[in-house]
């Protein structure tokens, strides 16, 4: 081993004996954790943000991810790895980077993996804050899929471009034909960017210029950049911090790249999630010829009440990205999930006219619901569903449609000790029916709307006695055709 492996080798085993301590002292608090996940990604303990590197790669699929071993809080990034033959189960596997060289001595930063020649090679930022130029990108690759090396020629791109700035990260590597290409995502003069780069060998990377960069209001700096094509739409997703107000956005810019001229030519914004808890979305291409889409299932700046008991921060479930037949995206939970679903409850065709009713005896912390409501029988101002709601009705999570402005909407605001802002979509005009599919784990609910129109995610923190499921019409009466119900079982062994 060189010196750079023994360094790396030394902080990664640092790193492991860090998290085992953590996640002892984390299972010591479990039984009293109201908000572990049941069914969704998380780090086995302390802080979790992007996911990284997400592969499909010999037969199985594999999610590193931006990891802080020490705490619950962000520092210093490592790379956590966790391997799964199906999407839903994961195993967690010991922490493939960790800072240790001058130029990531700040942390490993997001990236992407690639198979090179079946040598399972991660692309990632070296992040060091007190050097210039503070972000470079770099390589590790592995020769068994879990013990990664950093490349002795790193960093493989040791500056900015010109048009660039020190905000310069997260690179997404492909290939296509004879080259390599890697996107990274940069700002210039205050407009966030994503920029373009093609090699042979991996090591020698030739700049070919700007891919695509914000016109004015769409974001000071593009973080976590992706680029695929579904059938004949290419596919630019993009992380904008700043756009149009809003602090961060997850986005999904649908166009057409011209691989020739390293040019993005965009047609159509969409976000990939229109929640609060949704950034950094990263995909893979599976060996059933899917396009699959995980993000980080928080935010940054939103509260963290999980943090006390030892975690932050998980993924969102897998969802399978498509194209309707009107080129729109569409983007459903994949197939695999229907696996955790038993005690299945089924009501057909019924009418609530300014009612509340109480669902009974529903496991409510891990549930999946999915409503039908005949719109051109509707004619109730609000329908929608209180989850999550305590006995004494001080905490409640609403989902709700508001026909008049034909918006959907995740309310917060007594959701329990998280952050309170809600979030809204706006359904396409002229629909007849709306559909809703629901995923409710022990603090995250995800709606996706109209069999994949969009989707919404929220991360939410109430009491675990609050179990109550209303489903409600205002002023009017809302037909539903029907309301399906599943419990969902655990991924993990300490939950069932
Ligand atoms: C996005 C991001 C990336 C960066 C990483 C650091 O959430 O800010 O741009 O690489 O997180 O953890």
């Amino acid at each position: 081993m060189n010196d750079s492996s023994l360094r790396h080798d030394k902080q990664v085993r640092q790193a492991n004996a860090a998290l085992l301590m953590a996640i002892d002292e984390r299972q010591k608090k479990d039984r009293k954790d109201p908000f572990r996940l049941d069914y969704h990604f998380m780090a086995p303990a302390n802080w979790i943000n992007d996911p990284n590197g997400f592969i499909y790669f010999k037969d199985k699929y594999h999610l590193f991810y931006q990891h802080h071993p020490f705490s619950a809080i962000w520092g210093p990034m490592h790379w956590g790895h966790a391997i799964s033959e199906d999407l839903v189960h994961w195993e967690h596997v010991p922490i493939a980077l960790a800072p240790s060289e001058t130029y990531d001595e700040g942390g490993c930063f997001s990236g992407s993996a690639i198979d090179n020649d079946g040598v399972l090679t991660l692309v990632y930022t070296g992040h060091a804050p007190n050097r210039k130029p503070k972000q470079v990108q770099c390589i590790a690759s592995s020769p068994d899929g879990i013990k990664f090396e950093k490349w002795m020629n790193n960093p493989v791109i040791a500056f900015p471009p010109p048009d660039g700035s020190e905000e310069f990260r997260d690179p997404k590597v492909w290939r296509s034909g004879e080259y390599w290409y890697m996107i990274v995502g940069t700002s210039f003069e205050g407009n966030g960017k994503v920029v373009i780069y093609r090699s042979s060998n991996l090591t020698d990377w030739n700049y070919r210029g700007t891919l695509l960069e914000s016109s004015g209001m769409k974001g000071t700096m593009w973080e976590c950049p992706d680029l695929f094509t579904i059938n004949d739409r290419a596919i630019l997703i993009v992380s904008p911090m700043d756009m149009e107000g809003c602090k961060n956005r997850c986005i999904a810019i649908l166009g057409e790249y011209d691989e020739a001229n390293g040019k993005f030519m965009e047609q159509e914004w969409v976000d990939l999630d229109y929640g609060t808890d949704y950034y950094a979305a990263q995909t893979l291409l599976d060996g059933k010829g899917r396009r699959i889409v995980i993000g980080w299932m928080d935010m940054w700046g939103a509260k963290a009440p999980s943090a006390q008991y030892g975690w932050s921060g998980a993924m969102t479930l897998p969802r399978e990205l498509s194209l309707f037949p009107d080129h729109s995206l569409c983007i459903r939970p994949i197939i695999e999930l229907q696996k955790l679903r038993h005690t299945p409850r089924l009501y057909e065709d019924f009418i609530l006219n300014s009612e509340t009713i109480e669902l009974p005896e529903i496991l409510s912390t891990r549930l999946e619901m999915q409503v039908e409501l005949d719109l051109r029988r509707t004619t109730a101002a609000k329908i929608g569903v209180h989850l999550r709601s305590s006995a004494d009705g001080q905490e409640e999570t609403i989902l709700v449609y508001d026909s008049k402005y034909e918006t959907i909407k995740i309310e917060r605001n007594r959701s329990g000790i998280g952050d309170k802002n809600s979030c809204s979509y706006k359904v396409k005009n002229g629909e007849s029916v709306l559909k809703l599919q629901v995923f409710l784990d022990q603090s995250s609910i995800e709606v996706f709307i109209n069999d994949g129109r969009a989707v919404m995610t929220s991360r939410i923190f109430p009491r675990s006695d609050s179990r109550g499921v209303r489903l409600f019409a205002e002023q009017g009466t809302a037909t539903f055709r029907s309301l399906r119900m599943w419990s969902l079982k655990s991924v993990w062994p300490q939950a069932d």
